[in-house]
């Protein structure tokens, strides 16, 4: 099992990037408010905040959860745009949904964190945690492989079926595209897609 909070404090942080996610920019320069709606945005696995601090920036009230002490305390180092929050705390577990509603998800490097056998997990946890017509919008890693096959991980990757799958008792997928930009080396792994949460 990988400890986050380590990897955080070796420095063993591959994923971190320096800035947010270029899909989410592209994102965020399209999508009208009704993708974000009028609550807040939670960013699961935010590590140190470049995703949250993007949609804080564009307006939106976002908040970070993050299982690992090292990221939080890395995103709180920043100064704040807005309202933006950080919490340290597993997105997994029911007790971190307790008395929360978002009207949006942002998922990025937070699914293909995590164990592929608590993906049904995820899946719940972000039903909790969404309202009604709320929005899970995310981008995913895919592979070709077959997703029964074991990978090494993390990253896990998935696919569009398994991804649908896992969001169907929940969720409809009202979107998806390829993502035109990308981090250097993730060009063409990546999808995004909206789900609506019925
Ligand atoms: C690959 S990193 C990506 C971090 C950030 N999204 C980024 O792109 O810089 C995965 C993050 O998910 C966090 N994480 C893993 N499992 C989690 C869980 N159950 N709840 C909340 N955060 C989790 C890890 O601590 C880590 O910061």
């Amino acid at each position: 099992m990988t400890d986050w909070n380590e990897r955080y404090k070796i420095g063993d942080t591959p994923w971190e990037k320096g800035a947010a996610a270029p899909p989410l920019i592209e994102l965020l320069g399209k999508t009208q408010e009704e993708i974000w709606g009028s609550g807040r945005t939670l960013v699961p696995g935010c590590g140190s905040g470049h995703d949250v601090r993007a949609l804080a920036t564009a307006g939106i009230t976002a908040v970070g959860v993050d299982l690992a002490r090292e990221a939080i305390r890395r995103a709180e180092v920043f100064p704040r745009i807005s309202d933006e929050t950080y919490e340290q705390g597993d997105f997994l577990e029911k007790d971190f949904a307790e008395g929360k509603t978002f009207s949006a998800i942002w998922e990025h490097t937070c699914f293909c964190a995590i164990d592929p056998q608590r993906r049904e997990n995820y899946a719940e946890s972000c039903s909790r945690l969404l309202q009604s017509g709320g929005h899970l919008i995310g981008v995913f890693f895919l592979t070709a492989q077959d997703p029964g096959e074991e990978q090494q991980g993390p990253p896990f990757n998935s696919t569009i079926s398994e991804l649908d799958e896992r969001f169907a008792r929940w969720f409809d997928r009202i979107k998806e595209w390829v993502p035109e930009s990308s981090y250097p080396g993730r060009k063409g792994k990546e999808w995004l897609a909206i789900y609506r949460k019925r």
